[in-house]
């Protein structure tokens, strides 16, 4: 008898897919449900998968690996994709494909299956995430498949007495885990629309939020967050504190088109004030700590990290290579940030730095100033000779060929 092992949320769709997959392969169905800190949605999961036929349900606690070896590098490298998704979702997809990979190689089963559509990235990140890890392993996506609507499917649970679960009546299609919140569907497919309030649940109101900003600083260590406030916390719980604060201040609210994988324009909402708050601080002690060519050059990688990470690449020898290039950069950044978050605003007021480049004497307009004045005279007159080389040249040549344009002067 085949095996099958599915990626096992409780949602709908998974629920309907141990039965339509057990019926359509002959197969065994192994549910999976892996904990990246969703929260509240894991209560009773297990109960729920076996309930609705699956013959074990494994629920694995991967938080602490979801923290280090995804998100951690992710936020190292810079990684936002077009400039404003710390991709939550889009981090979290490879870590549930190796799972279950693992999984699959435990329970001997040739089959692994997971709920995403045809229509989003989602898919994209598991199945080449699988590939990447073990390319004899079948891949199979119901949802992708059966071309069943909603509707359909709430029908076929009840038809073969599956429990439907209560969420089905939520219009919005949502994503969580430690890194944020996604966001989709209903209301917000017109893009026009402001999204109800209510589809927040990480996030207050910026207008609602204490009129009394909060100061809060994070300290990092070689590119690592250590302390929030003084406080030292192991990185999970330092992103929940974090989440809590800045979720309290309207911190972290995303409202944007973005450019899918497939094709597709789409109106996404995200919630991710602990995301926000640390790539605005690690962002700003870089800032400090490593010099202006280092700077750009890392941004162009934080770009291409963020497209691959977007676009299902996680396993591959490029972001190996980008997190090697991330990783020296690293050594040197070290020190604290100081951010005020206030109705929804998530600013940097302050920063120090043992491996800090600022030089007082070099910067100040003061007394005390060590720079060299007179040798940017120097410096202006070999920088600025290619452009006054050309302008004297095009002069020239305008001159030697037409008659001297008429000026406003000429008489
Ligand atoms: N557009 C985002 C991404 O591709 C979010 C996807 C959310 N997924 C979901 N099943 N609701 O990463």
């Amino acid at each position: 008898m085949e095996r099958i092992v599915l990626a096992y949320s409780g949602g709908l769709d998974t629920s309907v897919a141990v039965k339509w997959l057990a019926d359509r392969y002959d197969a065994e169905i192994v549910a999976a449900t892996i904990d990246l800190g969703q929260g509240k949605e894991l209560d009773d999961v297990r109960e729920r998968a076996l309930a609705v036929g699956a013959v074990r349900a494994h629920v694995v606690d991967a938080r602490e690996e979801f923290a280090q070896e995804y998100i951690l590098p992710a936020l190292q490298a810079g990684a936002i994709y077009e400039g404003r998704y710390p991709l939550a979702t889009a981090l979290g997809r490879p870590l549930i494909a190796k799972k279950l990979v693992e999984i699959a190689a435990m329970e001997d089963a040739g089959m692994i299956a997971h709920g995403c559509t045809g229509k989003g990235n989602d898919q994209v990140r598991m199945d080449v995430s699988a590939r990447a890890l073990n390319p004899d392993l079948k891949v199979v996506a119901p949802a992708r498949v059966w071309g069943m609507t909603r509707p359909e499917e709430i029908a076929y649970a009840r038809e073969h007495g599956i429990p439907v679960p209560a969420s089905v009546d939520s219009p919005y299609s949502t994503d969580s885990n430690l890194w944020g919140k996604s966001i989709e569907c209903g209301v917000l497919e017109d893009p026009w629309q402001e999204p109800p309030e209510d589809i927040y649940t990480l996030t207050k109101s910026p207008a609602g939020a204490p009129d009394a900003p909060a100061y809060v600083e994070v300290e990092f260590e070689r590119g690592i967050p250590t302390r929030v406030n003084g406080v030292t916390m192991p990185l999970t719980e330092l992103i929940n504190s974090l989440e809590t604060i800045a979720g309290a201040h309207g911190v972290g609210r995303i409202d944007m088109v973005e450019n899918r994988l497939v094709g597709i324009k789409s109106r996404e909402i995200y919630e991710a004030p602990a995301a926000t708050v640390l790539h605005v601080a690690h962002r700003e002690l870089e800032a400090l700590v490593i010099p202006r060519d280092l700077e750009r050059l890392k941004a162009g990688l934080s770009r291409t990290y963020a497209d691959l990470v977007y676009d299902g690449l996680w396993f591959s020898p490029t972001r190996d290579a980008i997190d090697a290039f991330v990783a020296n950069v690293q050594q040197h950044v070290t020190g604290t940030v100081r951010l005020k978050l206030s109705k929804g605003d998530c600013r940097v007021v302050g920063r120090r730095s043992p491996a800090s480049l600022y030089d007082t004497a070099l910067a100040t307009y003061d007394e005390g100033d060590k720079f060299d004045h007179e040798a940017a005279e120097g410096f202006i007159e070999i920088w600025g000779l290619p452009v006054a080389n050309a302008a004297s040249k095009r002069r020239q040549a305008a001159g030697a060929g037409a008659p001297e344009p008429a000026g406003p002067s000429a008489t």
